[in-house]
């Protein structure tokens, strides 16, 4: 059965990668496409073959068979366009922060839920081969009880006119809103473990945008461990690896250029063996790596397949209005610590 979609906002991430990703998808078919900005629904009515072309929302919402809508405007647009979609009864499928504030997520979300739609949110690095691997290797307990595990996510964004994301009030934050909720997300999705404490420091160093430019969230997890992200727009994209990793009581899993769009990236996964003793020489030895085989596949296509699954009923909806909630949470906290200034040494 294919979901018939339409889509809201045609700029970056809808016309770069969900938007190919869907025309890859077995069970979706594009009906609509919308932009504030009409020639850029227009460029996508084009190349993606939909059927209308439309610069107000109203007009996607009024088609019947249209089952399904995905949400890729600016974050200041979410909240009125969901509880407009959800009072027309489509299913939503929302990118990534939800809101302005968590707060605004759980509002979005309360309502989606009273009107009866289903949501789902646009983590979609959880569907990458490796991590999806990674998760598998966590609760396989091959690498142990995890007792670390650090992710990153960075890019070069320099100042630019009119930029909704470098304008708190219209993104809700910078580098660790905007990049950094992947990281604490895909940490929680890996581990299976909850964000119960967090802390960060953020600012501007490079550019001076109302937005911070470079953050760090520093966490604690539910089993006890501490977990760290880092997200920067200060770091030049050709120097930057996007590293994640995670460390357990018998092993480790270090990957690198796997937080990305596209899929790719290495990993290395150390298992060592159970029980041993101290070693005060601390001999790193050599383990010989774990071969982790996967397929690459298209994130974004994996992503329209699985919430399509939902609004059929085959399937749950695989990524939560609560798992975006949380990971939210998580770096609001890291704000509001940063604001406390509790820590400050000079
Ligand atoms: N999951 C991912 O891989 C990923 C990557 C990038 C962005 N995003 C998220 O996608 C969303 C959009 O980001 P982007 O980078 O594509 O932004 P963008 O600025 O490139 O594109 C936004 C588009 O929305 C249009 N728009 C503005 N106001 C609108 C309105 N009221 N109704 C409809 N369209 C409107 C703009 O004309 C523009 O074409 C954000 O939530 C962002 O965080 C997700």
């Amino acid at each position: 059965m294919k979901i018939k979609w339409g889509v809201i906002g045609c700029g970056g991430i809808a016309d770069r990668r969900t938007l190919p990703g869907m025309m890859l998808a077995d069970n979706a078919e594009l009906v609509a496409v919308m932009d504030a900005y009409m020639p850029a629904a227009e460029k996508c009515k084009e190349k993606y073959n939909a059927k209308y072309a439309f610069d107000k929302m109203e007009d996607v919402l009024a088609i019947d068979e249209i089952q399904a809508v995905y949400i890729a405007s600016p974050v200041f647009c979410h909240k009125e366009q969901a509880m407009a979609a959800a009072d027309a009864g489509k299913d939503i499928l929302i990118e990534k922060p939800v809101g302005l504030t968590a707060a605004e997520a759980e509002e979005i979300a309360a309502y989606c839920e009273s009107k009866g739609v289903k949501m789902g949110v646009g983590f979609m690095m959880r569907f990458h081969s490796y991590h999806q691997a990674m998760k598998e290797i966590v609760s396989s307990g091959k690498i142990g009880e995890i007792v670390s595990a650090r992710a990153q996510l960075t890019c070069w964004y320099p100042e630019m006119e009119n930029c909704w994301r470098q304008d708190m009030k219209l993104s809700g934050g910078g580098a660790m809103m905007d990049m950094g909720v992947h990281c604490v997300d895909l940490i929680r999705y890996i581990t299976g473990l909850e964000v119960v404490e967090a802390a960060g420091i953020c600012g501007n160093q490079v550019f001076k945008y109302s937005v911070e430019d470079a953050g760090g969230v520093i966490m604690r997890l539910s089993n006890g461990a501490v977990a760290y992200v880092d997200a920067n727009f200060n770091i030049p994209d050709a120097a930057a690896k996007c590293k994640i990793e995670f460390y357990g009581t018998k092993g480790s899993i270090f990957a690198q250029g796997t937080i990305s769009q596209v899929e790719g990236g290495e990993i290395e996964v150390l298992c060592t063996d159970d029980g041993l003793g101290y070693d005060a020489n601390q001999d790193r030895g050599e383990v010989t790596p774990l071969e982790v085989n996967v397929e690459f596949g298209n994130m974004y296509t994996k992503e329209i397949e699985s919430f399509g699954r939902a609004v059929s009923g085959e399937a749950p909806v695989a990524i939560t209005a609560a798992d975006a909630i949380a990971s939210q949470k998580v770096i609001e906290a890291a704000y509001a610590s940063n604001a406390n200034k509790k820590y400050e040494i000079l």
